[in-house]
């Protein structure tokens, strides 16, 4: 009953030709798939891609969203923005962004809100470090991103979010969860879900899967009951690579 959504994320990656390249050879390889199919592209490529996906069964969103309407903030960009160019998803709170650029729970809540707010659809990113997870910390982590991404937010508004569970020491490793430990570990998402809301709610939202998700371990992780789609990094940059990600029950 929980429609699969694959996207790519393509961090910071391709230029307008690159995209152009890109977008025209993915969309024949995509088309007429079961799975929701989204693009998450720099913002100096999403006036591009949302020209090339126009007709298309491809989803548009952005890697990131600031939480204020306008203003003196220089070098953000606004959820108005980000609508009026066609974006519909848009990543928040990335690990590369708790890592690197000083995301919080509390930002994270923030754009959240704020995307929700303008009618877009937030892919809220969870997951532990390699030393959280050693420390035997996964659960409680993984319970103080959610609560902290979720605040004031409606049963109502979760049919608008999608969630990606990316255990941070599968990013860009190699290393890809099990299939069992992602589904496990989702199932504890989906359980925190279950009591900040109701079990109901919880059986609706889709979360997905990332880090290191491929051609070769799609259909292995797709299979399990609690993984819904996949968020895909490298493997995204590539249509061939993509595609088959899209259509994995072809495999
Ligand atoms: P990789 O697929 O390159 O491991 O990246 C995963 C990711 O961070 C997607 O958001």
């Amino acid at each position: 009953m929980r429609k699969p959504i694959i996207a790519g994320n393509w961090k910071m990656n391709n230029t307008i030709a690159a995209t152009k390249a890109l977008v025209t050879d993915l969309i024949p390889l995509v088309k007429g798939a079961k799975s929701e199919v989204v693009i998450c592209t720099p913002y100096t490529d999403l006036a591009t891609a949302a020209e090339l996906v126009k007709g298309t069964n491809i989803h548009l969103g952005a890697e990131n969203v600031h939480w204020a309407e306008s203003g003196a903030f220089t070098g953000e960009i606004s959820a108005d923005m980000l609508v009026e160019l066609g974006v519909e998803y848009v990543i928040i709170g990335h690990s590369e962004r708790r890592q690197y650029f000083g995301e919080t729970d509390e930002t994270v809540n923030k754009r959240v809100k704020a995307a929700l707010a303008k009618g877009l659809k937030p892919i809220i990113c969870v997951g532990e470090t390699l030393e959280q997870r050693e420390k035997n910390r996964v659960k409680s982590v993984l319970k103080k991103q959610t609560i902290g991404a979720f605040q004031d937010v409606t049963e109502e508004d979760l049919a608008n979010i999608v969630i990606a569970y990316e255990p941070v020491w599968a990013i860009g490793t190699g290393k890809t969860a099990t299939a069992q430990d992602a589904n496990d570990t989702i199932k504890i998402i989906r359980n925190q879900i279950a009591k900040l809301y109701n079990r109901k709610a919880a059986n609706k939202l889709r979360i997905q899967y990332g880090g290191s998700m491929k051609p070769a371990n799609a259909a292995e992780l797709m299979a399990m009951k609690e993984i819904d789609g996949g968020l895909i990094g490298g493997a995204s940059l590539k249509a061939a690579d993509f595609a088959k990600i899209v259509k994995y029950y072809e495999a």
